[in-house]
């Protein structure tokens, strides 16, 4: 777990162009929910290309704890599931660790059983707000017993028959209208989620493959509105995990930042609810060459082809965010090498992620010679192209707060910067892109 590097700061220093071809771990949404419903289906689900991460390993080991059989073999993880409505009473408490998402979707998914499930998870992910998945599930008759403000650890137990809601989603989170699709497979008649901003349809895509009866109408303002036909009938499929753009969005912006860089990540997913960094790097310039676009397995993908380019400043709307929620770090990373200045709005939700990544990005920012500003919800810099003065000559540490995303990011903004970064942990990297150091360093980082 410790990216083969032990404890303690980890050092990203000024890099040579970047070269060579890589895949990125697989995507981490995906990997959750092929999980969760290969362990809810009936008969037998067939993953590749899963991601292998410390957090969809916790979601599979409380699938197990549910009662389905997971093994490996060669590079396809085979799951057994239990039939829809047939999940056990697990009988342990649940540890998710830092994962939320795997723990805000099983919140759904079991939280409507008539028995007791308890979830538990580590010091980033107590901190972090569920009453947005519990205020749901409440209202389909669930009671709580949760640590103050509605956070872990939580005992929820279902009625006797859960009611099935129209449930209009009050902040954009994919995880939120997940929590509550994934509770109305267990509720009789139809489970209603409306969703005034569209973010990821991984769990609609995925639910409907396995066989739930589930429509989407989209309206003449955009918003959607999902409709679940409960207690169907769910059976198991084979499943091809394409690599998470979260993840390749970090060798992606240091090809961009480091001078002479070419790389190429191959089979990428482009699901367009996924691409907003993507969109936003190549306003600001970035030569990324789309590849190879197919589809495979229902979902968009490519391979993406990545040079070192000049990048100029841009105004990021909010109504981008959905689509590049996890991505704000590292393009605070790219503008931070961009000419002139960058504006990002609408950034509510970074305070609720695995650290209070607006603070934690601006501080580490600020730290490493950024001139930045922190608004309540935005985030504006200006950028020094050649990366000169940025890092620090002084060895100062950059906090992670047991962020994932905060750590690589960081990381990268060393392989470009005059003087080195340095990160004080990035054990956490393993929850969502194991090997991560490792694949830098093959591509020729300096990271130690
Ligand atoms: C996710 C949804 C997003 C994202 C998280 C994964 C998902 O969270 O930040 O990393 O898989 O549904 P929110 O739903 O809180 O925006």
């Amino acid at each position: 777990m410790s990216q083969g590097l032990g404890q303690g700061p980890v050092t990203a220093r000024k890099s040579d162009g970047l070269k060579g071809t890589v895949l990125v771990p697989g995507d981490k949404s995906f990997s959750h929910r092929s999980l969760m419903l290969g362990g809810l289906a009936a008969g037998e689900t067939r993953i590749t290309g899963l991601l292998e991460g410390a957090d969809v390993i916790a979601t599979g080991r409380a699938m197990q704890a549910m009662g389905a059989r997971i093994r490996k073999d060669g590079d396809t993880w085979i799951v057994n599931g239990v039939g829809n409505g047939a999940l056990l009473a697990p009988e342990a408490p649940l540890d998710f660790g830092n994962a939320d998402t795997g723990c805000r979707l099983i919140m759904g998914l079991v939280g409507v059983y008539d028995f007791e499930t308890t979830f538990v998870g580590d010091a980033s992910l107590s901190r972090r707000p569920m009453a947005r998945v519990l205020d749901p599930l409440r209202q389909m008759g669930v009671q709580v017993k949760a640590a103050a403000g509605d956070r872990l650890p939580a005992t929820l137990r279902g009625p006797k028959t859960p009611t099935p809601i129209s449930y209009r989603v009050p902040v954009a989170s994919a995880q939120v209208k997940s929590a509550v699709l994934l509770a109305g497979l267990n509720a009789p008649g139809i489970t209603t989620v409306i969703e005034p901003v569209m973010t990821r349809d991984h769990t609609e895509r995925l639910l409907r493959r396995f066989g739930a009866e589930l429509s989407v109408e989209t309206d003449a303002e955009g918003v959607r509105t999902i409709r679940l036909d409960g207690r169907g009938r769910l059976v198991g499929q084979e499943i091809e995990v394409p690599g998470d753009p979260s993840s390749a969005a970090f060798p992606l912006v240091a090809a961009l930042i480091v001078p002479g860089s070419d790389i190429t990540i191959r089979n990428v997913l482009m699901n367009r609810t996924r691409t907003g960094l993507i969109v936003t790097l190549q306003e600001m310039g970035a030569d990324i060459e789309i590849l190879q676009a197919r589809l495979a397995g229902g979902e968009d993908v490519a391979d993406l082809r990545v040079r070192h380019s000049e990048l100029k400043g841009v105004t990021v709307p909010a109504e981008q965010a959905a689509s590049m929620i996890d991505d704000y770090p590292i393009l605070a990373i790219a503008a931070a090498f961009a000419e002139g200045e960058t504006v990002m709005s609408g950034l509510d939700e970074l305070r609720v992620k695995e650290s209070d990544r607006l603070a934690v990005i601006a501080t580490g920012l600020k730290l490493n010679g950024v001139d930045c500003e922190e608004g309540k919800t935005s985030l504006v810099l200006r950028g020094r192209p050649a990366g000169t003065g940025l890092g620090s000559a002084s060895g100062a540490v950059v906090k992670t707060d047991l962020d994932h995303r905060i750590a690589m990011s960081f990381l990268v903004m060393g392989l470009a910067s005059e003087h080195p970064v340095a990160v004080d942990d990035v054990s956490m990297i393993a929850t969502s892109f194991p090997g991560f150091i490792e694949l830098m360093t093959g591509l020729g980082a300096q990271i130690a």
